[in-house]
């Protein structure tokens, strides 16, 4: 099955696991970045509003094309209980019908509080969320090293 890993990170730890499952699948992996460039201070404030907002915010094109690929996995970091703001700029591009899995990298390992959010703003692109994973991270906050 074609399948490509779309990614949002703001430290790394993101990164480092969607880089760990296109390698394990074989997949394809596309990193999206925010077109406005976040420091430590601006991921919290705005960052944390916006995310709480679920709003996205604007990001640069991505490197692949999402309708080539029957299998989409989504993740992003976790920021004041809700994916960061670049997750809800994916959602808006995944193509209508597609199913989707999604991860969660956080400090607590638990999403939960906008797990049923999430999973609506997704059905409401009209896809299907058919697979939903927390993971725990060790990364201290700070911006990753280019
Ligand atoms: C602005 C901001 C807000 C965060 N809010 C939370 C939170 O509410 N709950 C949590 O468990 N971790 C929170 N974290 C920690 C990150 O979710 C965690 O470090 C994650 O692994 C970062 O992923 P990244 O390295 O791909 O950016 C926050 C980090 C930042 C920078």
């Amino acid at each position: 099955m074609k399948t490509a890993v779309v990614y949002y990170t703001f430290g790394g730890s993101t990164k480092r696991e969607a880089e760990r499952l296109a390698g394990e699948l074989g997949a394809d992996i596309c990193r999206v970045s925010e077109v406005k460039n976040r420091n430590l201070l601006t991921s919290f404030i705005p960052g944390s509003f916006q995310a709480m907002k679920q709003k996205a915010t604007p990001i640069r094109p991505l490197s692949l094309d999402l309708l080539a690929y029957e299998r989409l996995i989504i993740g992003c970091p976790l920021w004041a209980n809700y994916p960061a703001p670049a997750f809800n700029s994916i959602v808006k591009l995944l193509p209508p019908g597609k199913e989707v899995e999604v991860f969660i990298c956080s400090g607590s390992g638990d999403s939960s509080k906008s797990e049923p959010k999430t999973k609506e703003l997704i059905s409401r692109q009209g896809c299907r969320v058919v697979s939903y994973r927390d993971v725990k991270t060790n990364t201290p906050p700070g911006k990753i090293k280019e």
